[in-house]
């Protein structure tokens, strides 16, 4: 189960990610927002991390308008390691060295298509373990 959270700057990006992650027959769980209506980005980025950190989800995607915001706010759940990625690769190497369990996307930054690729590289990717979690250990 996949944890989906957005403010109102992420709202219309999180449409096409929650379709992208239907096609792919991926579940998820949208923690809001549901609406272009200005909202409070650390509640959804909040809301997002305490869903994996309580292990209701194993991983989350959060969105604001840069993934700053968002990114910060998931970041304040202790166990929550989120990264705020604007390529592929650093959503690959989120997962390989830093095992992050949430991926922040900025709406206003990435496009749609590039932000699923995103997305596909941070869900496909495994943590490789051995000295990055020793690394880990130390956050
Ligand atoms: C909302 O205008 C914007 O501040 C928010 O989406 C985000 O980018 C914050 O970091």
């Amino acid at each position: 189960m996949i944890a989906l959270g957005c403010d109102h700057a992420g709202y219309p990006l999180k449409l096409e990610i929650a379709k992208y992650l239907t096609s792919r027959g991926l579940e998820y769980s949208d923690y809001g927002t549901n609406s272009a209506e200005s909202v409070d980005y650390p509640i959804y980025g909040k809301a997002v991390g305490r869903a994996v950190a309580s292990g209701n989800c194993e991983k989350g995607i959060a969105i604001c308008g840069t993934g700053i915001g968002i990114s910060i706010a998931a970041n304040k759940i202790p166990g929550v390691r989120a990264a705020n990625c604007t390529t592929p690769y650093m959503a690959e190497m989120s997962r390989k060295h830093n095992n992050a369990n949430v991926l922040a996307l900025g709406a206003r930054i990435t496009e749609p298509a590039e932000a699923i690729d995103i997305v596909a590289s941070f869900l496909e990717t495994p943590f490789e373990g051995g000295r990055h979690a020793e690394r880990v250990a130390m956050l």
